[in-house]
């Protein structure tokens, strides 16, 4: 249908409402209950829901019901009579009803988390339908929003990125993964023996996803890295190379973690592992691990990490991990859990410390022995300290508190050293077609959170998804004005909140929330809780978040302590001595804090034809849609 057919939403008090019409109204349970008008009365209707209630309402509180929406609702909103929130979310919520979980807004498609396995989806037969065709002759799909924007790549000789955006648990990285299938189909070459590009750039996700995904409350599989994979194509539109960009992982999760949610999947596929591979790593049950048995999840009902570890050793036999690297690897991860039971007692002078008995003792060995590093180097790393004076270099002892956070310290580093390392030796592997001069890109990041208990990391997730609403209002939004006024349509209607105001409150210098924390507040968008010394709420785009600050200074600090550099870069495993390069070398990455560094790598302009916002229908968060004035 043309833009020029589309029905602008008005508000309910510009319309007549009279006896019969039929409405929406706000409900405290089900967000929006529909209902038929009895009577009128002033600048008041009485309403029979459809629920069996009758209420009295201001007429400025309701919206205008379509009657007439199909059985199987609309598949593109914007031919919708009212543009308002109950009539977005009705049309969404009869089309999930009947398992269509994909419509369009104008270019965007918004999908919704069917939660079970939707076959016909994603076969074959479904990829080769939507190949070439036109957009919008079929139904909405995520393969459509692909297929343009390949079309559009090899017909116009332009790159393309698609933006997944949603909150955590919405969907995004199956989506994503789905598009790059799709890719894959498009631009793969017949096999001929050997690994394929295509199939080394799909292999890439579960690497990524054992070690940067973990189970949090919203999401069994939680991404708790961002992802930028660029797909690039030669002449010919055949896929020719790849760049995986990802961007700051959660490092406190490896040391850190709050019940129900687990560590890092990578953890306890290891020690399902085979028997042999267990014994060389002197692995036990998980809940004999101190970074594992924080949370009283350790298994999930529906992985087998048995299972699991054989397919990431295989996905790591595809991308071009050498079994010397895999075993490595795993000796690294093996290394980290063992590091986190060497505890510490006080020892016999004022603030020193000593391992705390036979059992500590074990881990410290069996930590000395993977990293293959020096015992007692490792045990001085850990409780001692050397302090540059204006006399010299002197060592001093640690009290075991400040032990513990130097053994956590060094198990984050070596954590995020490591999957720093996986993903340049995946970009490496897959190679780079620099002679490529198309590409589409594909963003998959963190989506928003909001916790009982908030701390740094939401910050930093959310403070990148605030980034992406204005990136999306900026294009989107811009765009689809463009098109109105071309067309000549009144857009008045759509009003979208801006965002910059909240981006000013954490990124703005000086003052903002990150330029505080890397020195050491009236803005609406901001409030203190009364009860509360150490929180504050930050009215995002998606909702209110209070975070607490108590450990946002330690948090934000990422520098490599010297003595780990030393220990680790004297190891005799090239491996480990490659994590950690000198300590010269290593100054420059050091100076700036973890803010600072998500501030920056989200600085960078994405094109952005097509998005798609993903949407988690059991969290009604679709209450929020930000894009659609209400
Ligand atoms: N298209 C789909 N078909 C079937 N199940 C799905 C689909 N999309 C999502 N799911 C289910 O929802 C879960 C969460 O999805 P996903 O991990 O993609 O969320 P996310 O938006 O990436 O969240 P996060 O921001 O936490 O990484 C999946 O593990 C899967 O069980
Ligand atoms: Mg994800």
């Amino acid at each position: 249908m043309s833009p020029n057919t589309r029905t602008p939403a008005h508000p309910a008090a510009t319309l007549k409402i009279v006896v019969g019409s039929h409405i929406w109204l706000e409900d405290k349970d089900l967000v929006w209950i529909d209902g038929e008008v009895f009577r009128t009365e002033g600048q008041n209707v009485h309403v029979h829901t459809t629920n069996g209630k009758t209420v009295t309402v201001s007429i400025s509180d309701i919206h205008p019901k379509d009657t007439e929406v199909p059985s199987d609702g609309i598949d593109d909103m914007t031919r919708l009579s009212y543009l308002h929130e109950p009539g977005v979310l009705n049309n969404l919520a009869v089309r999930y009803a009947k398992n269509i979980i994909y419509t369009y807004t104008g270019n965007i498609l918004i999908a919704i988390n069917p939660f079970q396995s939707l076959p016909h989806l994603s076969e074959p037969r479904t990829m080769e339908k939507y190949k070439g065709a036109n957009f919008g002759e079929l139904d909405p799909h995520v393969f459509a929003i692909a297929d343009v924007s390949y079309r559009q790549m090899m017909n116009e000789g332009k790159s393309n990125s698609i933006l997944v955006s949603g909150e955590s648990g919405a969907g995004k990285t199956e989506t994503t993964k789905m598009l790059m299938r799709y890719l894959a189909f498009l631009g793969g070459r017949s096999k001929t023996g050997g690994r394929t590009v295509e199939q080394q750039v799909l292999e890439s996700n579960p690497v990524l996803e054992a070690f940067g995904n973990a189970k949090t409350v919203r999401n069994n599989n939680s991404s708790r890295f961002g992802k930028f994979v660029e797909i690039q194509f030669d002449k010919s539109g055949k896929i020719s190379g790849a760049a995986i960009r990802t961007y700051l992982l959660e490092r406190s999760r490896v040391c850190q973690i709050n019940s129900p949610e687990r560590n890092y999947h990578c953890f306890y596929f290891l020690c399902a592992a085979p028997l042999e591979d267990i014994k060389s790593y002197k692995l036990g049950d998980p809940s004999s691990f101190h970074y594992l048995n924080q949370s009283t999840c350790i298994k999930l009902d529906e992985i087998s990490d048995a299972k699991e570890y054989l397919a990431t050793r295989s996905a790591m036999n595809t991308v071009g991990i050498t079994e010397q690297e895999q075993e490595a690897i795993f000796r690294v991860v093996a290394a980290v859990l063992h590091l986190g039971n060497i505890s510490f007692v006080k020892g016999r002078e004022a603030d020193s410390s000593v391992i705390k008995d036979e059992k500590a003792r074990f881990h410290l060995n069996a930590t000395a022995e993977l990293l293959m590093c020096d015992c007692g180097n490792l045990e001085n790393a850990l409780i001692k300290r050397k302090i540059n004076t204006p006399e010299g270099v002197i060592t001093t002892t640690v009290d075991p508190n400040s032990a513990t956070v130097s053994r956590d310290g060094l198990a984050k580093q070596i954590y995020s050293q490591l999957f720093d390392w996986l993903v340049n030796r995946l970009n490496a592997s897959i190679g780079h077609d620099t002679s490529s001069d198309r590409l589409i890109g594909v963003l998959d990041i963190y989506g928003f959170e909001s916790f009982k208990t908030n701390s740094f990391e939401q910050l930093c997730i959310n403070f990148t998804n605030e980034k992406l609403q204005q990136h999306f209002n900026q294009n989107v939004f811009k765009m689809e004005q463009e098109e109105y006024n071309r067309e000549q349509i009144d857009w008045s209607y759509i009003e979208f909140v801006d965002n910059q105001d909240v981006l000013d409150l954490i990124e703005k210098k000086p003052g903002g929330i990150i330029a505080l924390l890397d020195e050491a507040w009236n803005n609406k968008r901001f409030c203190k809780p009364k009860l509360s010394r150490t929180a504050f709420t930050i009215q995002h785009y998606a909702g209110e978040v209070t975070y607490q600050s108590d450990q946002f200074l330690d948090k934000n600090r990422d520098y490599v302590v010297v003595e780990h550099q030393e220990l680790l870069n004297a190891s005799k495993c090239s491996f480990v001595s490659g994590l950690f390069p000198s300590v010269l070398e290593n100054t420059k990455a050091s100076k700036s804090s973890i803010a600072t560094r998500f501030k920056v790598s989200f600085s960078y302009p994405i094109i952005t034809p097509a998005i798609l916002y993903q949407v988690d229908w059991r969290k009604k968060i679709l209450t929020k849609v930000p894009f659609f004035s209400t």
